[in-house]
């Protein structure tokens, strides 16, 4: 028997809609014939932590949408939104290799036109950690994602533990709006040096690329005094923030807590489902990161 190896065509299968009424219409078609749609949004300039989150849904779903939009009003009048790096060609090569079926990608006038009025605003939640740093940015946050959960239609959509506020504050709207919608949490993936990947890593020069690991080193010196038996918050923040100013030139610490992981208030004492969170400015980037542990 003689076997014969075709060249196969390299099929590029990836589609990119620009219109939210043409994908609310393949979204309900899809839905029609039964598909179950996964959905993982985005604000694009795609890494590894945003394609881990891509591959998780992929063996879940039939049809995997990606959102690529950079949300203007989750961003402070500050802050970096017209600087956000943007390159939709590499974004599209990454979707295709982590199996994407569908690109959504809207323009700012087609999300937000001139008589646009109503937001969703979870309270509560928003009070600690980045929310009093970044006035409105989760009140954005979860008018646009609600926005594209009724676009896309997901029965699944993920998200990923580096921005564990963000994770907490979309659990509840989805809970509390009713949405017909499970949401799925991806672990952070880091750089071999400890560094969680972002988008806004590209604004750090060399010298604060390597200063910035401290982030992480200030956590894992936080997991090992729990480890080791400190249970006072207050104790283990202090050698978090000690170690950070030995290790960056002139950071600026917006914050180190440790926050009960369902309330996102703080713990005096360590006990149940936790989150050790932190922001840090380093020259002109913001970065945040996190550990959730368990007792
Ligand atoms: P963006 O920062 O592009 O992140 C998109 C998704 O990727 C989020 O769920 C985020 O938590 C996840 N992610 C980012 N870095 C990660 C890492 N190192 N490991 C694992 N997952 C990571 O978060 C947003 O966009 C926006 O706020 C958005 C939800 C799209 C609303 O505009």
């Amino acid at each position: 028997m003689t076997f014969f190896t075709f060249a196969r065509p390299i099929i590029m299968s990836l589609q990119i809609i620009d219109s939210a009424a043409h994908m609310q219409q393949q979204a309900f078609a899809s839905r029609a014939e039964n598909k179950r749609i996964g959905f993982v949004p985005t604000m694009g300039y795609l890494h590894d932590g945003h394609v881990s989150l891509m591959k998780l849904l992929r063996p879940r779903c039939d049809i995997l949408i990606t959102s690529i939009f950079v949300n203007p009003i989750q961003f402070g009048p500050k802050e970096d939104f017209a600087q956000y790096p943007r390159d939709l060609q590499r974004d599209a090569k990454l979707c295709e290799s982590a199996g994407v079926d569908i690109v959504f990608y809207p323009k700012v006038e087609d999300m937000y036109p001139k008589n646009f009025h109503t937001h969703v605003e979870v309270e509560y939640l928003t009070e600690t950690l980045c929310g009093p740093w970044r006035p409105g940015h989760f009140r954005g946050v979860a008018t646009v994602v609600c926005k594209l959960f009724n676009i896309v239609q997901p029965h699944l959509a993920a998200f990923g533990q580096k921005d564990a506020q963000q994770v907490v504050v979309i659990e509840r709207m989805a809970q509390d709006l009713n949405l017909p919608v499970e949401i799925v949490v991806g672990p952070t993936r880091r750089e071999p040096d400890g560094l969680a990947m972002s988008s806004r890593n590209v604004y750090l020069s060399p010298a604060e690329r390597q200063q910035a690991t401290a982030l992480y080193h200030s956590l894992k010196l936080a997991e090992r005094m729990i480890h080791d038996g400190e249970r006072d918050s207050a104790k283990i923040i202090s050698a978090m923030k000690s170690l950070i100013l030995r290790e960056v030139t002139s950071p600026v610490i917006e914050y180190v807590e440790i926050v009960d992981r369902a309330t996102l208030h703080s713990v005096q004492t360590i006990a149940g489902e936790i989150i050790i969170a932190l922001a840090v400015r380093i020259g002109r980037t913001r970065l945040i990161d996190n550990f959730m542990l368990t007792f």
